[in-house]
């Protein structure tokens, strides 16, 4: 390949163009953003305006409430559109506990499905969900972005929490079964996108741009998700094309690379074993950031020191792969 300005294509353009993107930086796509942090910190931009409160009413298909924008994102008890859609909450899941515990609902919704910027939560092993609350409590879960602000919130959070409201809260979200949620793509471009909060979100009636070496996931319904919140409306993950077919090769043999098939652990269909979570069918985006901080010391502890050696040899490639595999499969 010619390395020369404007022939060098697609990913390597970006990281050329890029000052400080070195090879060991986190894939930026993976955290919710489009370029990876400076070398130099930005200066914190000026907070947004205030906006007026809005007033109205909006409700959704089948829901029997409507609410206004402020009660849907609030911190402390966010509208519940579906009660019928899951087990009666947990206090601590419907309205959290003042000053710092905000309702789980906020951000992994009433059924615990969640958004690829936080976490899918439903449906995993109660003492792997009780360990992780301890792990970010402990400061042993971190981002290897630092700018990922809201695994900051989330260790806030797990700090504030009692012992008890971990044990209620992973029993609550442990009661449901974990549906499919997420829709993989195969495709060269997707659409262009902002980023709101470490959500990509497709800009409306923009050109197209070349998907490259990334996972871009996506609201289904950008409205539905971004600006209601509805529960009942997952995501799309573009994903390179042939990435799948990788995927699945290093998944089920290692591919030489991984010592072990990831079904040795996290059990044959990947649905989760034993106190090991599930990794079939969970957001791609959270998947390979997870494996990034495993990998790079940010996430750390006693069931991570089982994935050490898996992920010892992956690179930012692989993982973009294997995660292209298990997001596409039945959870
Ligand atoms: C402000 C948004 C927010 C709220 C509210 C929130 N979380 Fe989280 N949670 C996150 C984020 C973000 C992550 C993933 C962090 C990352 O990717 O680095 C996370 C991850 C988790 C995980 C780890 C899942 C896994 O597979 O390892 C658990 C468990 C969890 N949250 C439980 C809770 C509980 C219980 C509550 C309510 C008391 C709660 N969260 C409230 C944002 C939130
Ligand atoms: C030797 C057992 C073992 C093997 C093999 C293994 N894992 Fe894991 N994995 C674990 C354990 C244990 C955890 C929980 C880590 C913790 O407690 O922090 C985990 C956690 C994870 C997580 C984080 C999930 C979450 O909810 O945050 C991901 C992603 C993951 N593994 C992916 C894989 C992939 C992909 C493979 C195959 C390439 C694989 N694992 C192979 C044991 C294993």
């Amino acid at each position: 390949m010619k390395k020369s300005g404007g022939l060098v294509t697609g990913a390597l353009a970006l990281f050329i163009a890029v000052p400080g993107w070195a090879a060991d930086v986190p894939p930026p796509w993976a955290y919710g953003f489009h370029m990876p942090p400076p070398a130099t910190p930005a200066p914190a931009a000026a907070p947004a305006p205030a906006q007026a409160p809005d007033p109205a009413l909006y409700g959704l298909p089948g829901a029997k409430e409507k609410f206004t924008r402020a009660q849907i994102a609030n911190r402390f008890g966010p509208a519940d559109w579906f009660p019928g859609d899951h087990p009666t909450m947990p206090d601590v899941v419907a309205r959290g506990r003042q000053p710092d515990v905000f309702a789980c609902a906020l951000c992994h919704y009433p059924n615990g499905r969640g958004r690829p910027e936080n976490a899918p939560i439903v449906g995993l092993p109660e003492a792997y969900f009780i360990e992780q609350l301890e792990r970010f409590r402990n400061d042993e879960r971190k981002s290897a972005d630092p700018r990922k602000a809201n695994t900051g919130v989330m260790a806030t959070i797990a700090k504030g929490m009692t012992e008890e409201e971990m044990k209620v809260t992973a029993a609550y979200y442990g009661s449901m079964k974990f549906t499919r949620w997420v829709k993989v793509v195969e495709t060269d471009s997707v659409p262009q996108t902002t980023t709101s909060v470490g959500l990509f979100l497709p800009v409306a009636g923009a050109d197209k741009e070349p998907l490259g070496q990334r996972i871009l996931e996506v609201p289904a319904d950008v409205e539905a998700v971004e600006k209601l919140r509805n529960p009942r409306v997952g995501f799309v993950a573009y994903v390179p094309r042939g990435s799948v077919r990788k995927g699945k090769a290093l998944v089920l043999t290692g591919g030489g690379k991984s010592p072990l098939p990831c079904g040795a652990c996290h059990g044959p269909d990947l649905k989760g074993m034993l106190n090991i979570p599930a990794i079939a069918g969970r957001s791609p985006s959270y998947l390979v950031r997870q494996m990034v901080d495993m990998k790079t010391g940010h996430r750390v502890g006693q069931g991570t020191e089982l994935m050490k050696p898996v992920l010892a040899n992956l690179n930012d490639d692989d993982m973009l792969a294997i995660a292209a595999y298990t997001a596409s499969l039945k959870p």
